[in-house]
């Protein structure tokens, strides 16, 4: 058997006047309308606890979408029993049935939840309605439809067996759960995090995070829809630190993947290894945590290309990528030359609601991240070694919204350009035309996380310099490109360094990471 050819999902632009515009606005508006309480699904039943939250539009506080229910300790080990008895009856599924079931939820995904997925994301994370196609439309799709090509081609690769034996690898899941906690950012990380190793045959108790739980819960009724069997992928949002707790002592926990912040991955990497002796089996640790992005241009850069990267980079989805553009190096002279047109652009930023598609950024997830991007831009505001060159507004009084801000600093250790800000906050720093080798060893050397980066140059030796200095700097490296928007079997995406375990989500190398193999020989 044979899994089809797959290309990327074509993205919709949802130009005024079109079908596609009004079913989204129609979806927009049931969103709106539903108040839904999402229950936690573990073994397909549904339950609600005494743990009420409520989901708030982060671009207007006066906006209650719903609720939804967080677990206690009693269904969290309840669904860790639902996973372990669903493993029994998922590990006998053939290969060709688990990609029947994940390509019917890719197909399911791209036509009938399309729109209300991507309503769910504009209005529940603020998100405008191109980001919300290219990542919960797009991105998720492209995963569920790459990932079955990958795990043919794994099980495909069997060892070579000479006369009279017959050897075969059997790629076996994992024996026991795995714990899928993405972030709020992407619905198509939250989507790919527990199904990239349930593809694989294994199970797995998915924690979306306590920002963004409306578009996975949506996720989770195209997975039923498609046929995945009961308790395979359990939904359960959770407090981090109790279902840490829970999961981390559990003798079958077989496998951590995740995306978040440095702190959270290194302490579930610290609790894990306390339990090493417990464990059945070693875990899989996969994590991607941050980023502090760059662009590094050369003084022969094609300055269009650059001002349109520096903007998009920054500023889509306020910033908040691990992969978005927060630092910038450019030589003097260029700076004078783009300046203004750089100002200039950034002055065109429509923001507010993503129910308004002229809207090019929307507001930041929620209180916690406002209060710290904002302290960001203070602290560059009362600091003498950095002028704000736009923006630096911050107003929560109707929604979370933070201007699209520049600031230009002479230190090129300055906070704003060493640490992760998670907002659309980008620090420039110039440095001498002629220091340009030196300068690419400062960029590689300022920060500890290796995630994502970009050179902007035409003349090949100063892009072949740049290659080279920075090897380690960025696991996903882009040529006169903006550093975000990596496509799902196109750019594997994750970097090394403090950036986390460099396991290329949407690629062979992740999946490989959710399977544990049988080397068999058979005699004849
Ligand atoms: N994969 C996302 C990007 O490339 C984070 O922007």
């Amino acid at each position: 058997v044979k899994v089809p050819q797959t290309l990327n999902e074509p993205v919709y632009n949802y130009e005024v006047g079109s079908s596609h515009r009004q079913l989204l606005k129609d979806a927009i508006k049931k969103i709106k309308s539903d108040k839904i309480e999402i229950p936690l699904i573990i073994g397909g039943k549904e339950y609600k606890t005494n743990n009420k939250v409520e989901i708030r539009s982060p671009h207007d506080h006066s906006e209650l979408l719903g609720y939804y229910y967080k677990a206690s300790k009693d269904e969290i080990a309840l669904a860790i029993n639902e996973n372990l008895k669903a493993a029994k009856v998922w590990s006998k599924f053939d290969f060709s049935e688990r990609a029947a079931i994940f390509l019917k939820a890719a197909e399911l995904l791209s036509t009938k939840y399309r729109y209300i997925i991507n309503a769910a994301t504009m209005i529940s994370i603020s998100k405008s309605a191109f980001q919300a196609e290219i990542d919960s439309a797009c991105e998720l799709t492209d995963f569920l439809r790459f990932n079955v090509q990958y795990m043919q081609q794994i099980y495909e690769d069997q060892p070579y067996s000479p006369k009279g034996i017959w050897n075969i690898m059997q790629y076996r899941p994992l024996e026991g759960f795995v714990f899928a906690a993405p972030p709020f950012n992407f619905v198509s990380i939250s989507g790919n995090l527990p199904t990239a190793p349930a593809i694989m045959g294994n199970v797995t108790i998915f924690k979306p995070a306590s920002s963004s739980v409306y578009a996975p819960h949506i996720f989770m009724q195209v997975l039923k829809e498609a046929g995945l069997p009961d308790g395979v992928i359990n939904f359960l949002p959770a407090q981090g630190s109790q279902i840490g707790e829970y999961i981390f002592s559990n003798p079958y926990f077989a496998g951590l993947h995740f995306t978040g912040s440095v702190e959270t991955f290194h302490n579930m990497w610290s609790n894990i290894a306390k339990n090493i002796p417990l464990y059945k089996t070693y875990p899989r640790i996969v994590g991607e945590t941050g980023g502090k992005d760059f662009i590094f241009a050369h003084q022969s850069t094609d300055k269009k290309a650059l001002i349109t990267s520096i903007v998009r980079g920054a500023f889509e989805y306020q910033g908040q990528k691990c992969s978005a553009v927060s630092r910038v190096y450019l030589p003097k002279s260029l700076y004078n030359e783009i300046k203004d047109d750089l100002l200039h652009e950034i002055d065109k930023i429509k923001m507010g609601s993503p129910e308004d598609f002229r809207n090019f950024m929307n507001a930041v997830i929620d209180k916690e991240a406002f209060e710290k991007i904002s302290s960001y831009i203070d602290y560059a505001k009362n600091s003498s070694q950095a002028t704000i060159l736009k923006g630096g507004k911050c107003d929560n009084s109707i929604g979370y919204f933070i201007e699209p801000t520049v600031i230009l600093t002479d230190n090129p250790q300055f906070k704003t350009i060493t640490e992760e800000i998670f907002g659309p906050v980008v620090t420039l720093y110039l440095y001498d035309d002629a220091k340009y080798e030196e300068t690419l060893k400062l960029c590689d050397q300022t920060s500890p996380y290796g995630l994502t980066g970009a050179i902007f140059a035409q003349d090949r030796a100063a892009i072949n310099l740049a290659m080279e200095k920075l090897e380690q700097a960025a696991g996903n490296f882009y040529i006169n490109d903006k550093p975000t928007g990596a496509v799902v079997g196109q750019q594997p995406f994750g970097g090394a360094r403090a950036s986390g375990t460099n396991d290329k989500a949407g690629s062979l190398l992740n999946l490989i990471r959710w399977t544990s193999a049988r080397a068999i020989k058979e005699n004849f």
